[in-house]
Parts: C-alpha cells; structure tokens; sequence
C-alpha cells in the first residue's frame, strides 16, 4: 500500500509562514517582535528592518494592548476565552485598521518563551457594520417621528373632522325641522352610525402609531394601559410590577422600552398561546431592566438571528437593533412547554 502520509519540512512551513494571506508576527513575553511574515508588513507599512526592533506597544492602541495581555494571562493560566478577538491596529501611516485576532503560546523545549499572533484585517466589514447600525439608528428614529406626526395629524385634523360631521348628522337626524321622510332617516341614522365606528377605529390607530399615554404619564403607565388590553382584548392575565424606586427615564429610553415591551406582548398574543403573561421594570442602582414573560409554548432560537430577518420576522430582531440602540443589551430566553422571556438591559446615562 502506498504511504499517503508526509510530513513537512522546516522549510515548508517557513513557506507557509511566509506567504500566509492572515499577518502572523510573534513576540517574546516582553512584547518584542521576534518574527513577523509578509502580510503583516503588508499590514503595518514597516519592514523587516523596521519591525525587527519594535514592541506591541508601538502598533496596538492602549486598549488593544490591555485586550492582548488579558488574552495571554489567560492563555498562560489555560483559562478559557474566546477567539478570534477583535483588535485596533495603528500602521506606519498613522491608520488605525480593525483586526481580528487569534493568539497561542509558543513553547520550545518546554517553556513558554512567547506569543503567535495571526489577524485578519476586517477594518472594511467593520466600518461597514458601524454604517449599517447608525443606518438602522437613524430608521428606527424617523420612524418614531413619522408615527408620531402622523398619529398627531390623524387626531388634531382628522378626529375633529369626523366628529364634526357625527354632530351634524346628529342634529339632523335629531331636529324636528325639516321633516325628512322615514327612508333618508334611516339612511342618515346609518351614516351616523358608520361614521362614529370610522372614528373610534381611527382613535385606535392613532393610538396604535403613537399612545399619547406614553408622552403623557410615562412608561409605567403606558405598561399598565398596554397590560390591561391584553387581558381585556385578549383574555391573557397580564401584571405589571415595578421593583425600585421609578426614575424619570429620558423619552428616548422610555419609547424605546415601550417598544420592546410591545413587541415582546404581541408575540406573546400572535404566538405563545399562554394564559399569564409579566412585565417588570427594574430600576436598579446602575441599569434599568424591562422584562416580558409568558407561561405559553415556547420555541426555539435560531442559531443566529439574521436568519429571522431572512425570512421576513423582524420583531424580535428589532428588538436588539433598540437595545443596542438604548447602549444595552437584549436577551431572549425560551423553553419548549415553559414559556418565553424577553430581558432588556438598558445602562443609565453616563
Ligand atoms: N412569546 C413567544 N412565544 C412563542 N413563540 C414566540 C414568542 N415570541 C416569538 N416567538 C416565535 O419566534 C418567531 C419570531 O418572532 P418575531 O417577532 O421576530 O417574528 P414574527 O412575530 O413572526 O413576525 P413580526 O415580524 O411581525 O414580528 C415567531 O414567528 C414565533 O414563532
Ligand atoms: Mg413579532
């Protein structure tokens, strides 16, 4: 049989090293280059003569260095810690590049003598996911405006028009001159009738679009309102329960919640079939924590959540782009047969 295995020579895997398109630079324990390959100068713009006496110090910013000493006190402990890492990079030029990084221990004769670094350069992903999150900021703003604008028009302008033409309807159909016939009675009687159910159903979107509750009383409030109608509407016994002493939250963060908390309870109400549902609000020393919870069916995650998106649902999606946008984070638990729960984190302002 023909022996398929081969074993490479010292001068392979200097080739390899070389040529790899990841930089590759290894340090001794004080930080001080001892090698580096050809996409790492690449990289930083320095050359072998240059880099050959420089220390990390020189091309990772303050907050890198201080990422890449914790990785290493953890590999050197054998502790656990995830990689690649995300680092900055200041090259020749003065840029700053994004990196992302994977770090082992180079050991010879049986002592750890220092470190192997291989990046890839993601400064172009990176920069492409900070305009896509300020893109999807700005949307979720706009579209709290236009709601707002167009909840305001349809109760400043529209109501009143309605309103107007019940009161007349009213007056006719009520007065006693002219006398009108049976027939345009009725038909007028009806008009009224529908015109009043125009009205309240557009007091329902405007409500819908933008709750003046919120503007008005505040989160807490607005939680209790949207809590009621689900119980009310819906028959699911919905409390709201508030653990610390309530903090004026600025609007943002409270229209936010109220957003988060109103998705959360219109899964629960498209989705869960549960009969009890929670909402509380923490206020805590530092952070502020909504939750939503139910006692329905559950589901299962998916393993990553842009394949929601792909499929149209957008709703728990667009519940992390607001936590993210609030400088917090979100987190959705659910267990088969156990219910589903919604934690928002949200940090106080400075
Ligand atoms: N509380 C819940 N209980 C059970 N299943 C849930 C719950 N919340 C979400 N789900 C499941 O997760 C899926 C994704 O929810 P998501 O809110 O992102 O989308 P959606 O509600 O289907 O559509 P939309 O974009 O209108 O919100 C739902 O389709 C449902 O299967
Ligand atoms: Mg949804």
């Amino acid at each position: 049989m023909m022996e398929t295995r081969f074993e490479l020579s010292e001068e392979d895997y200097r080739y390899l090293f070389e040529n790899a398109s990841d930089a590759i630079w290894v340090q001794d324990m004080e930080g001080n280059l001892v090698d580096a390959n050809k996409a790492f100068e690449k990289l930083s713009g320095y050359t072998l003569d240059e880099w050959a006496g420089m220390n990390c110090t020189q091309f990772l910013c303050d907050e890198s260095l201080d990422l890449t000493r914790e990785v290493q006190r953890k590999l050197l402990n054998g502790e656990e810690l995830e990689q690649p890492y995300e680092q900055r990079f200041v090259g020749k030029d003065g840029a700053t590049r994004v990196i992302k990084t994977t770090t082992s221990l180079v050991i010879a004769n049986g002592e750890t003598k220092g470190f192997q670094h291989i990046a890839r350069d993601v400064t172009e992903e990176s920069q492409l996911r900070e305009n896509m999150r300020f893109y999807i900021q700005q949307v979720t703003r706009s579209q709290e405006d236009e709601r707002k604008r167009l909840a305001r028009d349809l109760h400043d302008d529209v109501a009143p028009s309605l309103l107007l033409i019940i009161q007349r309807l009213d007056a006719i159909t009520s007065g006693t001159k002219p006398r009108l016939s049976s027939l345009l009675k009725n038909k007028l009687e009806d008009l009224y009738t529908q015109v009043t159910r125009a009205l309240e159903n557009l007091r329902r979107y405007a409500q819908d679009l933008r709750p003046g509750i919120i503007d008005d009383l505040g989160l807490v409030a607005a939680l209790e309102w949207m809590a009621e109608k689900l119980a009310k509407d819906y028959g699911i016994d919905t409390k709201v329960e508030v653990i610390g002493v309530e903090r004026d939250l600025p609007g943002e963060v409270q229209l936010l919640l109220f957003r988060i908390a109103q998705e959360a309870l219109t899964n629960i109400r498209r989705h869960a079939e549960a009969s009890r549902a929670w909402i509380t609000l923490e206020f805590g020393d530092d952070k502020t924590v909504l939750t939503v919870k139910d006692n329905g069916k559950g589901f299962k995650l998916p393993q990553r959540m842009g394949d929601l998106a792909s499929v149209g649902k957008l709703g728990i999606l667009g519940m992390y782009e607001r936590g993210r946008l609030l400088g917090g984070t979100l987190e959705v638990k659910s267990e088969s047969g156990k219910g589903t729960e919604v934690v928002a984190e949200v940090p106080l302002p400075g």
